[in-house]
């Protein structure tokens, strides 16, 4: 079987107690990057699987295709974890992977062990919150917007401060030693790092 493990927003201690089990007992664990890596290291040794940035879905498919071969042969004799930041069906690699696995080696079972996501663990941090409608709507008025990979922060402020957006929180590396909170758009840089969060809100 094939395993998408959440790992959590990015602190060892925000694992949960069933993904630290699913990480100890199966027989090969995979990651998509180093901070995946460091992440799982108290528990696992984990191998790194490139999974390339890339917007060409030609080659992003290889790539996908690729890695599921290689787990394969593997996830059909015993247990493989994949772990991954956050939440492994919230903005997945996983779920590509699963797709692709799913067309080319049908036979390979998958399950998924839910992670807390950066998508709701920011507002911890940053001491923020959600209780209106955003994505998720239980038909209440739209006051928050979350923008993921918020590398232009500044530009991404602009275009919600232009929806009516007024208040903005810029939130990079969250539960790292390197992690950035920034409040207010005229704080913001012009350049935020792959794992960062803007935040925004109206009255
Ligand atoms: C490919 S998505 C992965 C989302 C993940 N599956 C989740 O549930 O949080 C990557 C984006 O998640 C956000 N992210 C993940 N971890 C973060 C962290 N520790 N601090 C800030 N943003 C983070 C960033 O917006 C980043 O660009």
């Amino acid at each position: 079987m094939l395993i998408g493990v959440g790992l959590g927003p990015g602190s060892p201690d925000l694992l949960t107690l069933r993904a630290v089990e699913v990480l100890k007992s199966s027989d090969k664990v995979y990651v998509p990057g180093r901070m995946a890596e460091e992440l799982v290291k108290p528990y696992a040794h984990a191998e790194i699987l490139d999974f390339p940035m890339l917007t060409d879905y030609d080659v992003l498919n290889e790539v996908w295709k690729k890695n599921a071969e290689l787990l394969a042969d593997e996830a059909l004799k015993g247990n493989v974890a994949f772990g991954l930041i956050g939440d492994p069906n919230f903005f997945s690699t996983f779920t590509h992977l699963k797709r692709v696995m799913k067309k080319y080696y049908p036979d390979v079972e998958t399950m998924t062990v839910p992670g807390i996501s950066s998508i709701t663990s920011f507002a911890s941090r940053t001491g923020s919150e959600v209780d209106s409608s955003f994505e998720v709507s239980d038909g209440s008025e739209k006051k928050y917007a979350i923008r993921l990979k918020a590398r232009s922060p500044q530009e991404i402020a602009k275009e919600l401060s232009e929806e009516g957006y007024t208040d903005f929180i810029f939130a990079e590396r969250l539960f790292s030693e390197n992690e950035n909170i920034i409040k207010g758009i005229e704080n913001f840089p012009e350049k935020g790092n792959y794992f960062s969060i803007v935040y925004a809100s109206k009255k």
